[in-house]
């Protein structure tokens, strides 16, 4: 049976251009942390990734609902698990949470894998699996799902779960995976005894007020206006904090969610394989839209699993190597609607637990990993195109791209309440070619590849519908820069990276008047520096790498800010046989520091050898923003 999303390059991010006997593409791409339980005293068996607290977190659910028990064994080639859902009975909304919960655990040897979650065709999570070990991980992934509230409310729908998994003699770990929602709703919010604590409150300057929606009791900071709402709570212990992000800093969930995905028999995600292989979805959106902002899922797989670090294809054909991981460090998905280019985004590099140095993500896993990185890009002013009464093909594609990319998109919308149609324009449409710089320098297996990309792009479009005429401006601007050396004979590899964007749209009135400015600006550095060097034994290689990323997002919406920087950092080495490790050591340090107008929660841990070492979370990390 043909491998599909499997093929997961595990560590060959360096060994397949530098082994001699691995110098053949053909060899499957997989690796396994077969280190021996002798050598992993004490490891975690919970692996965490470390994220902002959920605005949710300290309260206590109105209900919940199981959806799916299920046990992903050998699930190759087979369609993804669906069951039906509807809302619980006496729980409906409108809630101000909700969140998904997937539990998971695993036992035995196997690999990463890819892991996508629908409702009716709408992506509401892409995640990845911890690699296991032979006595057994679990690990919780909690994210707010609020934005999807219109599709949770409706009846008679069906979630999907797409895991494909190999078990065989060599292969033995069973993914068990429990998916659940959580409801907070408006009037049965219970607030967990760890916010009473007034007194250490008052002392940071936040007090219990009771307020003018239903929530009994919330939070406020002494500051307080009706327009930002921010509140925080503590657990006295000093272990756990919740800082709750500003209710109306998240905007009014969508009216209306169509997916832009595929038939859903092999997953709803569409599997891209080249520049060419556009992939697309017919929509007629109903007349009285008046926003519309479209979700971006994607992962990389195969040959693109580390696309930022792939040399061009000239070095990789006049070296004579067979690996195909080549055209490049250079990707991007983009977005199309009839054929016309409406967007782009370069995705945050992802790296799954099996990915470049397994041991590096036990028990803290990479950046993004349980929870992969959606991209918004607000189509707003594309609406006079699409207000025609007529379909358009919204297409995804991966410019650069080799197999194979898992893409689909959400288009979120918003409708008018008012009337049943809108008028709108599109007047401005600014694209310029990307600007791609490429240098190149080699000499033999040595040299240097750098790539410099960038472009701004500026979208303007009025909509007039019942309450008023706005002209949403949307300017995106982005910038990358990428370089991969490789020194000592091809044994030693250095690749930096920095991806930079920045997203403003600003709403204004008919008489100019600006009433609405959000600014989103990303940051992703990456540096990866890996020495191999021949093994122990025969048929071995050692693997010295260490890698530093960090996701950098800052944005505002009118004066409220939120920053969230989360670096990770991971060195050590391993020893490796055809696609095993057989030993190593390895230390991974991250920090994770989320900032808004009323407070900072920060959360440092370290770990080592599959031991976390330590957890240290304050909210007395930074002066407020
Ligand atoms: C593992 O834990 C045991 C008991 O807690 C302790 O005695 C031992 O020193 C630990 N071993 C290592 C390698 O940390
Ligand atoms: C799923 O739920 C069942 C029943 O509550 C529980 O026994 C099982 O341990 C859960 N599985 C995971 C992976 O959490
Ligand atoms: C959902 O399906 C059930 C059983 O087919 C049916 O009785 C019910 O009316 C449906 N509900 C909605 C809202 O369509
Ligand atoms: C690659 O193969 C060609 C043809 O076999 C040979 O002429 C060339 O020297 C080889 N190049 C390297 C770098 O081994
Ligand atoms: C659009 O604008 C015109 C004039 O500015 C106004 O009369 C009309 O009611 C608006 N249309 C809608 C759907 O509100
Ligand atoms: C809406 O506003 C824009 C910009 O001010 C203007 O060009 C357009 O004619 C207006 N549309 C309507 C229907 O009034
Ligand atoms: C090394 O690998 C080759 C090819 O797979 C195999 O023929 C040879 O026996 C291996 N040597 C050792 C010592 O494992
Ligand atoms: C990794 O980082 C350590 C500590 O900063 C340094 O000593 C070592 O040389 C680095 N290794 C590589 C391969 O860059
Ligand atoms: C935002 O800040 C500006 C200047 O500080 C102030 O004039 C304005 O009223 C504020 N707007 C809101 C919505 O708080
Ligand atoms: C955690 O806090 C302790 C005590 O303050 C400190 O010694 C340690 O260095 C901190 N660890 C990390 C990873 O920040």
């Amino acid at each position: 049976m043909e491998f599909r999303s499997l093929v997961h390059c595990l560590f060959c991010f360096s060994l397949i251009l530098f082994l001699p006997f691995a110098s053949s593409s053909s060899f499957p791409d997989r690796y396994l942390k077969s280190i021996p339980p002798s050598l992993r005293l004490n490891a975690s068996d919970e692996y965490i990734e470390l994220t902002k607290p959920l605005p949710s977190d300290e309260l206590t659910p109105s209900c919940s609902l199981l959806l799916l028990q299920e046990d992903f064994g050998h699930t190759i080639g087979l369609p993804p698990v669906s069951v039906p859902y509807s809302p619980p009975p006496d729980c409906s909304g409108p809630w101000t949470h909700v969140v998904l919960e997937f539990l998971a655990s695993c036992q035995g040897e196997q690999y990463d894998r890819i892991v996508g979650v629908w409702l009716d065709g709408v992506e509401i999570l892409r995640t990845s699996t911890a690699e296991p070990t032979e006595s057994g991980i679990f690990w919780k992934v909690r994210k707010d799902v609020t934005r999807y509230s219109s599709l949770f409310s409706q009846s008679n729908l069906t979630l999907s779960v797409m895991l494909e998994n190999v078990v065989n003699d060599v292969f033995t770990g069973i993914y068990h995976v429990n998916i659940s929602l959580l409801y907070y709703g408006e009037n049965k919010i219970a607030i967990s005894p760890l916010l009473e604590d007034q007194k250490y409150n008052r002392k940071l300057g936040f007090a219990i007020q009771p307020i003018r929606n239903n929530l009994e009791r919330i939070m406020l900071p002494y500051d307080y206006e009706a327009k930002k709402l921010g509140f925080i709570s503590k657990d006295p212990s000093g272990k756990k904090w919740g800082l709750q992000e500003s209710q109306l800093s998240d905007e009014k969930p969508a009216d209306l969610i169509i997916p832009v995905s595929g038939d859903g028999d092999d997953g709803f995600w569409f599997r891209i394989q080249n520049e060419a292989d556009v992939h697309s979805t017919e929509i007629q959106i109903p007349l009285n839209t008046y926003r519309a902002v479209l979700e971006i899922y994607v992962s990389f797989h195969g040959n693109d699993e580390f696309w930022y670090s792939n040399p061009p294809d000239s070095y990789i054909k006049l070296n004579n190597l067979t690996t195909g991981r080549g055209n490049g460090a250079f990707r991007q998905v983009f977005v199309t609607i009839d054929g016309v280019f409406v967007g782009s985004e370069v995705p945050f590099p992802v790296i799954f637990t099996g990915g470049i140095n397994p041991l590096f993500w036990e028990p803290v896993v990479a950046i993004g990993a349980f929870n992969l990185p959606s991209y918004d890009l607000d189509l707003t002013p594309f609406l006079g195109l699409l207000l025609d009464g007529n379909s358009h093909s919204f297409g995804l594609g991966v410019t650069d791209g080799i197999p194979f990319w898992l893409v689909d998109a959400n288009l979120h919308l918003w409708l008018d309440p008012g009337t049943s149609v809108v008028q709108a324009k599109s007047v401005r449409y600014h694209v310029p070619p990307l600007s791609v710089e490429r240098h190149s320098k080699f000499k033999q297996l040595d040299g240097l590849f750098k790539i410099e990309v960038e472009r701004k792009m500026k979208f303007s479009g009025w909509v007039n519908g019942s309450a008023g005429n706005f002209t949403t401006h949307v300017t995106k601007e982005m910038e990358f820069k990428n370089s991969i050396k490789f020194k000592k004979n091809g044994m030693s590899k250095e690749v930096k990276q920095k991806i930079k964007a920045k997203t403003e749209v600003r709403v204004e009135s008919d008489a100019q008047e600006l009433l609405a400015r959000t600014i989103f600006k990303r940051k992703y550095p990456l540096e990866i520096t890996t020495s191999t060097l021949p093994g122990p034994d025969d048929n071995t290689s050692l693997s010295i790498t260490n890698i530093s990323h960090s996701l950098n997002d800052i944005s505002s919406r009118g004066n409220f800010s939120t920053s969230v920087s989360n670096s990770q950092e991971s060195g050590g080495w391993m020893v490796v046989q055809d696609h095993s490790v057989l030993s190593g050591s390895a230390n991974t340090r991250q920090t994770l520091t989320y900032i808004d107008d009323y407070g900072c929660f920060s959360r440092t841990v370290a770990a080592s050898n599959g031991k976390l070492l330590e957890d240290n979370s304050t909210a007395a990390c930074a002066q407020p923003l």
